[in-house]
């Protein structure tokens, strides 16, 4: 499986995806700091990706402390925790990590536990974080293989794969699982502008799995699927309020009103960690606005005038009455969200204990 993260003992190795296609390359980070930036910058994104990057580099952040005594300790903790979760607002998956850290932390703290086993409690929390992905991402795919038709041809949005998550994928999951259940599928991947996670990535992750994969501009979908070319969109999510209104990469909404006009399913793939509850509707999901040299500016070369005005919003809420439904580990919820959701969020912590 493609190696999105991973954790050494000195280090966080990710491989940089703004290198991709063109280069494989590994980025070694070796302090949260470096991590943090990592984030900001998009060597690794990917809402549940950045969550587990978040742990990790909370993990070696700590790891490298010099503090000796726990108060010290807790002080740079908190501060970490801090840097982490100012690098991108809109993913909860990195919110909810940081959450879980502190969770572990706070733990270790009120059993008195040393700095070094307080250091390893943090490390085995990352890394659970990180293998917990990769088996969600995993159920996911397996729940919906089911909403698939054979032969399907699939359009999905940005990057919602291996590399978006600790591994295999959660939109590409579904698409896994579909082949892996023996269907045939072929993928449309919309180019994702300005940052061409579908061009660049998606189409990379599937050429190497050898799923039929084309890639259109964003413009291209509504004239596609009126030629009655496009069964089915799947999609990722950075944030599922309660009400099921999903925060997911620019782009997505047009898609999913398109989708409503042409009668074509519109499913969101998202791990539970990805559902939020706190924020009760899309209005309140924070919107990362990201530089405008990423629309300015294409592999260096200036695009736009200068003087024209420039937006860049980086994601969009799709309202949840042009989802179908919204595939997760623990099975494909329906509407009405504000229940559906509700109610297997509790599940899910009943299960927890
Ligand atoms: O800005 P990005 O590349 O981090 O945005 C990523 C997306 O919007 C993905 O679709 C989403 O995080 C789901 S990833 C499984």
């Amino acid at each position: 499986m493609l190696p999105t993260i991973a954790r050494e003992a000195d280090a966080v190795v990710m491989i940089d995806q703004r290198r991709l296609p063109a280069d494989e390359i590994y980025v070694r980070c070796r302090t949260a700091a470096e991590v943090a930036r990592a984030i900001r910058t998009m060597v690794i994104r990917g809402a549940p990706a950045i969550g587990v990057a978040a742990a990790m580099g909370i993990a070696l952040g700590m790891r490298r402390s010099s503090a000796t005594g726990t108060q010290k300790f807790a002080a740079e903790f908190y501060k970490t925790c801090e840097l982490l979760a100012a690098t991108r607002p809109t993913a909860v998956n990195l919110f909810w990590a940081i959450e879980r850290m502190k969770r572990a932390f706070g733990t270790g703290a009120e059993a008195g536990e040393s700095v070094d086993q307080i250091k390893d409690r943090l490390d085995r929390e990352a890394a659970a974080i990180h293998d917990e992905d990769v088996a969600s991402c995993r159920a996911l795919g397996a729940h919906g293989a089911s909403v698939v038709p054979a032969g399907a041809r699939i359009l999905t949005h940005c990057n919602a794969g291996a590399l978006a998550t600790a591994g295999y994928g959660t939109a590409l999951g579904v698409i896994r699982g579909a082949v892996e259940a023996g269907k045939r599928v072929t993928v449309l991947a919309g180019e994702t502008r300005p940052v061409l996670q579908g061009a660049r990535l998606t189409a990379w992750e599937l050429v190497r799995d050898h799923i039929p994969t084309t890639v259109i501009t964003d413009g291209m979908a509504g004239a596609i699927m009126r030629m009655g070319q496009i069964d089915l969109v799947v999609v990722g999510a950075d944030r599922i309020a309660a009400n099921g209104d999903t925060a997911n990469k620019i782009g997505t909404y047009t898609v999913a009103v398109l989708a409503r006009e042409h009668r074509i399913p519109f499913y969101v793939a998202a791990p539970l960690s990805t559902i939020d509850l706190r924020t009760p509707d899309g209005q309140h999901i924070p919107i990362e606005e990201r530089s405008a040299k990423e629309v300015t500016h294409l592999g260096g070369r200036q695009l736009t005038p200068a003087g024209a005005g420039i937006r860049n919003p980086a994601f969009d809420v799709t309202p949840h009455r042009l989802i179908a439904g919204i595939i997760t580990e623990r099975g494909i919820f329906r509407p009405p969200y504000a229940e559906t959701l509700e109610a297997a969020m509790a599940e899910a912590r009943r299960l927890r204990g």
